[in-house]
């Protein structure tokens, strides 16, 4: 692990480490969207004297249980989790002895709830009460893995404000999200609540949910996030859940932490630890990362939780042979409130009796667990005032954002031209017949996603209903046929062929279950589409009519197979209440697809974790035929596969358009800069990055617009491209645009060998460009 402090002595020092750390080094600030850095604001102070000084008032009257109380956090409804739950918090909660509930909602159950602790608790603390709002609440927008294919933080942001909003008119203020892990495996289930695989990408998406989420925090209708999991939880060994995962300190800083490093940058008000073992340290008793980095380095000051009884699992992980072992251990490394383990409330006090847990680190924790309390008003406004009718209708603006989030988030993989014309956008007349067979046609529930906070299936409109409403009117026919379920069936495609045989076109609704397949503990061994879907693809390709797939599903698949079947295929990911309609005005050619892959799709599971930002190796296979085993020694000494290529079937920020678009070479604004200038952050030392973007057919669209740089000649190895800036532009017929970017001290620099965060002497290429696959670089130095 680098040049920190051995893992053991870590663990022994942490009373002093926050503070000895506070001094230690700071991860610089990560690039955001664009090449701007102005988003990287705080969005408000965290903390003021005044704010102090009432807490040391209310720590001043407080017992020790009721201390202990205030990191005591239960499930009060449907568990998210394996139950430990009990019937009736009432008399707890007059006692002072939880500090937050979640899981429960709707402003009645919460205002009678919060009445108990406001009322009838001797210090009259407020709970807060929380829930996993993690893509909308009522109105559900895309899964977080398509939202992030939009690169579109704005609208993010919006959405995040719109989920705030409906929350809290329901009483949940802090929402369990954004997930910030990055995630390299489509194995691992929880791709789907993620960015996916760049730390670049993730950092500026982490932001855009806070900024969202948080928004003026002194506001009624903002809520708290939480940044998750921290840290290490998307590397799950073998994509297999909880599973533990090893990071060398050096990845861990390059790639797993700078998106929660930008989440505390951005104000973020609590962390949630993973369950992994990172290293061999389970994250939730894990000192190094939480004391030392998290509070240390970064000075983050907001509330840290556990993850759901990953307290009581540091028994199972081996590090703790009682519970209140387990609990010291976790508080010890820095969590604040235990999320169901019942540890702290049955051990936390004997522990500060006991002189084995300091009274001090005790008080801080209350202290933040208050201090999020009094920033989001609750001591003044503790109850939900005005709340709306929970039947009422979604407002038709969060429709429509929930749409074009959809319609962004949209990844057109493939649609090739066959006879001159690709079948997107559809041409369809009064009296062309298109068949839809497959079984996501009409499903509502999984337009909802696997996590869908207080979403409503009858709020769907799903492909079905909105092609439905386009065709009549249209004189369209539509013929549909489910074909088979998406898990299981009898093989039986008769139906599905003859539909297929009757149209002029054909749209294959495939791909996984939301609720089953996708999400939390949904690791998967094979990654081709579940059930008997890829026999119906062939059989129904077979027919010979255009045919494309429309895909539905939470992480990347593999399509090897299918793709070799049709001409055409959309990732639809589970896009939300407005999932047909989106759909439909993609189809028809109204949308104009601009989604790009934010998780790479795999040839083979084999490949698995397959990520573009890797490092060259010693022994690439540039330029080798890696379409057959090798037959010489030329071919085989290579770091490749001998009975697969190594590329993926589709690259991380690759998508296609209606419109086509060129670049011209990028320019530079010089063609050297000095290593010393840019860690001074001398002004000027910087090099600007120009490129010209066409859109050269007739049809306006959209496209992300990627910078990627490569640095050789460096103290260690870096990957072979890495993103770091990004712009959405729309271009209308034939325009041309000048995009630019500007590379700094941020993006120019890296953890070194002796793992200091600075640029080094090195040759840099810079690619702006489509995807992480395409276009040719430019170069320049920094010098020493
Ligand atoms: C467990 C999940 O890992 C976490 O993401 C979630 O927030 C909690 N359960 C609470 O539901």
């Amino acid at each position: 692990m680098g040049h920190g402090l051995p893992l053991r002595t870590r663990f022994l020092c942490i009373a002093i480490l926050a503070v000895t750390y506070a001094q230690g080094q700071v991860l610089s600030t990560p690039p955001n969207s664009s090449s701007s850095s102005s988003q990287y604001h705080v969005s408000a102070p965290l903390s003021s004297p005044e704010l102090e000084r009432r807490i040391d008032d209310l720590l001043r009257q407080m017992t020790l249980e009721e201390k202990v109380g205030q990191l005591n956090q239960y499930s009060a409804g449907a568990p998210t989790g394996p139950g430990t739950g009990r019937d009736d918090y009432s008399e707890m909660i007059a006692k002072g002895k939880i500090g937050s509930l979640f899981n429960l909602a709707g402003a009645e159950k919460v205002n009678a709830i919060q009445r108990i602790a406001v009322e009838k608790s001797r210090l009259h603390i407020p709970l807060l009460f929380g829930l996993d709002v993690i893509h909308g609440y009522r109105t559900e927008f895309p899964i977080p893995l398509g939202m992030s294919a939009s690169w579109d933080t704005a609208r993010i942001e919006q959405a995040a404000r719109v989920a705030a909003s409906e929350a809290s008119a329901e009483g949940i203020r802090w929402t369990f999200s954004p997930m910030v892990d990055i995630a390299r495996d489509a194995r691992w289930g929880r791709i789907t609540e993620g960015a996916g695989e760049d730390p670049y990408l993730g950092s500026a998406i982490a932001q855009a949910y806070i900024r969202g989420y948080q928004g003026d925090l002194t506001s009624p209708d903002s809520i708290a996030a939480c940044a998750k999991h921290f840290v290490g939880y998307g590397a799950a060994e073998a994509g297999r859940d909880y599973n533990s995962a090893e990071i060398s300190e050096h990845t861990l800083r390059e790639i797993y932490l700078p998106p929660f490093k930008a989440a505390e940058a951005a104000g973020v008000l609590s962390v949630m630890s993973s369950f992994n073992a990172l290293n061999g340290e389970p994250s939730t008793a894990n000192a190094f990362t939480l004391r030392h980095i998290l509070r240390g380095e970064w000075g983050y000051r907001g509330l840290i939780v556990s993850d759901w009884t990953s307290i009581a699992e540091l028994m199972e992980h081996g590090i703790a042979n009682d519970g209140a072992t387990a609990a010291k251990r976790a508080f010890l490394a820095g969590i604040d409130m235990d999320m169901e383990s019942n540890l702290y409330e049955s051990h936390l006090a004997e522990l500060v009796h006991a002189g084995k847990v300091p009274q001090s680190l005790l008080d801080e924790s209350v202290r933040n667990v208050l201090r999020m309390k009094f920033i989001l008003g609750l001591f003044e406004n503790p109850y939900v005032t005005g709340a709306r009718n929970p039947d009422r209708t979604i407002p038709q603006t969060s429709r429509e954002l929930s749409r074009t989030l959809a319609e962004e988030s949209f990844v057109l993989l493939k649609n090739d031209a066959s006879q001159g014309r690709a079948m997107l956008p559809l041409q369809a007349e009064r009296g062309t017949t298109i068949a839809i067979i497959g079984p996501l046609a009409d499903s509502s529930i999984d337009m909802l996603g696997s996590w869908s906070g207080k979403g409503r299936a009858e709020d769907v409109i799903t492909l079905r209903k909105a092609l439905e409403l386009y065709a009549e009117p249209r004189g369209i026919r539509l013929l549909f046929e489910k074909g088979t379920p998406i898990l299981g069936g009898d093989g039986d495609f008769t139906n599905a062929v003859r539909a297929a045989q009757n149209a002029d076109l054909v749209l294959l609704t495939v791909g996984e279950e939301a609720a089953t397949m996708t999400g939390e503990a949904t690791s998967l061994v094979a990654l081709e589409l579940p059930g008997k879907q890829e026999a119906l693809v062939s059989k129904v390709a077979a027919v010979g009519k255009p045919t494309a797939i429309i895909l539905f599903s939470g992480r990347p698949l593999v399509l090897t197979n299918v793709a070799s079947k049709v001409g055409t295929m959309l990732e639809a990911w589970f896009p939300g209440v407005e999932a047909g309609p989106a759909l439909v005005r993609t189809l028809f050619g109204d949308a104009n697809p601009s989604g790009r892959l934010t998780a790479t799709f795999p040839r083979s599971v084999g490949q698995e974790p397959l990520y573009y930002n890797a490092l060259n190796t010693g022994r690439p296979a540039d330029g080798v035929d890696l379409s057959h085993p090798p037959l010489n020694g030329d071919e085989k000494y290579h770091s490749r596969y001998i009975d697969e290529t190594n590329l993926p079937l589709y690259p991380f920020g690759y998508g296609l358009s209606y419109s086509s678009f060129t670049y011209s070479q990028p320019v530079l604004s010089t063609s050297f800069v000095s290593a010393a200038g840019l860690n001074r952050s001398a002004p000027g030392a910087q090099v600007k990055v120009t490129a010209q973007v066409k859109n050269t057919s007739q049809r306006a669209g959209e496209e992300v617009v990627q910078l990627y740089i490569g640095q050789r000649g460096t103290s260690i190895a870096r990957p072979r491209r890495e993103l770091k800036g990004f712009q959405r532009i729309v271009l209308a017929p034939g325009e041309s645009r000048t995009v630019e970017f500007v590379l700094d001290r941020d993006a120019l620099s890296f953890w070194n060998v002796d793992n200091k965060f600075m640029a080094e002497p090195s040759e840099v290429s810079v690619w702006v460009t489509h995807d992480s696959a395409s276009g040719t670089p430019v170069k320049f130095a920094v010098e020493e």
